[in-house]
């Protein structure tokens, strides 16, 4: 699927110079939304749906970058100062903390070109800023650890691009293993790897509906999740994310808190429990047990977070009563975007077919549903 030959030739033609190429996929995530940036757990998996970046240097001091996915080549004659709302943001911001980081970039030509799906809640931003590090870094020649490199790539997207996300995304992007998930504590950057059974399949279903992390909601339910640990480090003041926070806290002090507020912590907290738990479930190879984790934290999302939408609550309820299915939840930031459904192995087709055909007969849209596998994290290719 990701062939770098054809991104050679393309950068060959376009820049008349050799590039080197790199890879970084997009994830998925398991179990554990809205979490992160609490200072709490994630269980991503990266997938095989990946963005290759191909990166050579120029004397001229320009950055020079061409996305096929836009079919667009943007050429800038120095660093601009801040984004401009477009997809260069990506790349952009990611030569700007490095170059706050010390080093000193020359001025280069990048071609780019992805197969994961845009504004899908599958990371493809993460997935840009993490090839583009990987690539600009080869330029220096300078490394980072996985962990490290992620935190860089987290600042490009909240300094530079202006999105307030978490950490998850390029920290999945930059470390995540083939055949496995990851339970990622968000606090210190520790993880477990937690293999992915041969006969469990990662089905992703997209809604079509489309995702931004830059939009208005995410942003908000952040907020909101936030002013709740506010009123809980008021009385206790131990307590600086959510992550600290307990469910007894809300018992306590949640009639102090707008009823907003008190729903997306209540969702926060418990999904700190459920991902955990699910983690240990799936060690253990317990797959009914992940399975209902994954179904709660589900309608956790869509009720309490509300951070869902019909057409996602649509998909998760009709894939319910399939052949196969172990768990199903919407993925990601949310409002849109791709559910995640656990599906074995062997029903893994028939449940794909099954369940475009009910989403569409539905909603009247048609879905694009992928049978992914856990993947491995960003590297150079060749
Ligand atoms: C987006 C953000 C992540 C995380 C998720 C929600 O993907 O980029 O940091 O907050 O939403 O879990």
């Amino acid at each position: 699927m990701h062939d770098p030959a054809i991104l050679r030739s393309m950068h060959r033609d376009r820049f008349h110079a050799e590039p080197v190429i790199f890879v970084a996929p997009g994830r998925v995530n398991l179990i554990g939304e809205h979490t992160d940036y609490a200072e709490g757990f994630v269980m991503p998996a990266a997938i095989n749906f990946a963005t290759l970046a191909g990166i050579s240097p120029r004397t001229d001091g320009r950055i020079a970058i061409y996305s096929e996915n836009y079919r667009e080549e943007m050429v800038f004659e120095a660093l601009p100062a801040k984004g401009n709302k477009g997809w260069t943001d990506y790349p952009l911001g990611v030569v700007s903390i490095l170059t706050r980081e010390g080093h000193k970039i020359p001025g280069f030509n990048l071609s780019i070109w992805s197969d994961v799906p845009l504004a899908s809640g599958l990371s493809s931003s993460a997935a840009l800023e993490v090839a583009t590090a990987l690539a600009v870094l080869s330029l220096v020649d300078a490394t980072y650890p996985g962990p490290v490199l992620a935190r860089l790539c987290q600042r490009a997207e909240n300094e530079y691009v202006g999105a307030n996300c978490g950490i998850m995304d390029q920290f999945i992007s930059a470390n995540g293993k083939e055949n496995h998930s990851l339970l990622l504590d968000c606090r210190d950057l520790s993880f477990k790897l937690a293999p992915i059974p041969d006969h469990v399949a990662l089905v992703i279903a997209n809604t079509m509906v489309k995702h931004s992390v830059a939009g208005g909601d995410y942003p908000t339910r952040r907020r909101e999740s936030e002013a709740a640990c506010a009123v809980i480090a008021s009385h206790r003041p131990g307590v600086p994310f959510l992550r600290d926070a307990t469910l007894e806290d809300l018992d306590k002090w949640g009639n102090e808190m707008e009823p907003k507020s008190l729903m997306r912590a209540r969702h926060v907290i418990s999904e700190d429990l459920r991902t955990e738990a699910a983690c240990e479930a799936l060690l253990r190879g317990d797959m009914k047990e992940l399975g209902r984790l994954m179904n709660e934290a589900h309608w956790s999302y869509s009720k309490d977070f509300e951070g869902s939408c019909a057409e996602a609550d649509a998909m998760v309820e009709l894939a319910q009563d399939l052949p196969g299915l172990i768990g199903a939840r919407l993925t990601g930031g949310g409002f849109g975007g791709c559910t995640i459904n656990l599906v074995e192995q062997k029903d893994a087709a028939a449940f794909a077919k099954s369940l475009a055909e009910r989403y569409e007969a539905r909603t009247g849209i048609t879905p694009q549903i992928h049978i992914c596998h856990a993947s491995g994290g960003a590297h150079r290719l060749e």
